[in-house]
């Protein structure tokens, strides 16, 4: 089959890590018979320098017509050292998860063995932990009224939602946890805030849809120290935007390096597949930085896509690269040469292109 895929290589790391991705998913074209088709865009600081706009029309127009798109990192330090920037490369990320309507930000989190060693906290604390951190991507206090005031002196945030934007993505969350261990946890600050009362309102009535799936709730404080306790208590948690963006990097710990977790962002018509690790400029440019975030959301990709197999064989050559400790340096692995961003690209390309040998 032929798929046409909207690149965004983006800021800093972006583009070296999605050349990863690209390698993998061109192995996997030419062993599974398939076309990926790339467009490429671009969108967040680069758009800026080039266009002025961190999300040109060009770009929108792309991402409209793919089958799906990929996206690298945002983010450069020019704009965070200078706070009264009028335009950021993030608003970029965010307009267009606004335009595609991508309400629905999945991002698994899984203690692979290999790894367990890796994270700072206990081997009996987190092996086997696999959770799917659902979190809400168009609402709440990202996209809420902004103010500052004329003397500068004072500012404001707001934080909405209403009924429509919490059953959407609850009712995707309750879909997964079927195929899982049929737990969901929302976690809210209730005691405090109006919204999360209405998210706990909404859930609790939807939750009678699923009778099989217990839910459960957590107070977001609980819950960022419960991830850290006894991280496999969870299966599903289900979050609105800002917790789940603060307790997403929290949880990418457990699976030792953030370099490995990989997101889905879902809407009605598209997907946009991402690191949830940011541009780490620090890095740009020097053949350092972990790919295989990027590697998995092109499996996430390809399963999006209906094409399980493949996406289990991109998981596979993770998995032994993982083992054998070809591992780029944020890994301390068995490896005490670390492997540059484009060694483990080639060796998950090569893996996929083998793998009727090896397996
Ligand atoms: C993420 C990022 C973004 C967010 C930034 C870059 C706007 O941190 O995808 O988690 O806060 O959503
Ligand atoms: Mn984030």
């Amino acid at each position: 089959m032929k798929y046409t895929i909207a690149v965004i290589p983006g800021d800093g790391i972006g583009p070296e890590v999605t050349n990863q991705a690209k390698k993998a998913l061109d192995a996997i074209a030419e062993v599974y018979d398939h076309i990926f088709l790339y467009e490429e865009a671009q969108m967040g600081a680069c758009a800026i320098e080039a266009t002025g706009n961190p999300l040109p029309d060009e770009t929108i127009k792309t991402c409209k017509n793919a089958d799906a798109i990929l996206f690298g990192a945002i983010g450069d330090p020019k704009y965070d050292k200078d706070p009264s920037a009028k335009v950021r490369p993030e608003q970029g990320l965010l307009k267009l998860r606004q335009t595609l309507g991508l309400f629905c930000n999945v991002r698994p989190v899984k203690a692979y063995d290999s790894l367990i060693k890796n994270s700072p906290l206990k081997r009996e604390i987190i092996k086997g932990t696999d959770i799917a951190i659902f979190r809400e991507l168009t609402g709440g206090i990202y996209f809420g009224k902004k103010e500052v005031s004329e003397d500068g002196k004072s500012a404001f945030d707001g934080c909405s939602y209403d009924v429509e934007e919490i059953s959407r993505i609850s009712h995707l969350a309750f879909k997964t946890a079927q195929t899982r261990r049929k737990k969901v946890t929302l976690v809210d600050k209730a005691n405090v805030l109006e919204t999360s009362r209405l998210w706990r309102k909404t859930v609790t009535e939807i939750a009678k849809q699923y009778k099989d799936v217990k839910l459960e709730f957590l107070f977001v404080d609980n819950a960022a120290m419960q991830l850290i306790l006894n991280p496999k208590q969870f299966d599903v948690i289900l979050t609105e935007n800002l917790f789940g963006d603060i307790i997403s990097d929290e949880a990418s710990v457990i699976g030792g390096s953030i370099g490995l977790l990989a997101s889905s962002s879902l809407g009605k018509r598209n997907a946009l597949f991402e690191p949830i690790h940011g541009s780490f400029p620090q890095a740009k440019g020097k053949d350092i930085a972990n790919p295989l975030a990027s590697i998995l959301s092109a499996a996430m990709m390809l399963e999006h896509l209906g094409l399980h197999e493949e996406a289990d064989a991109i998981e596979r050559a993770v998995e032994k690269s993982l083992l054998l400790g070809i591992t780029t340096e944020d890994i301390k692995g068995k490896n005490k040469y670390p492997a540059s961003t484009s060694k483990v690209g080639d060796f998950i390309a090569d893996y996929i292109s083998n793998q009727e040998d090896s397996n």
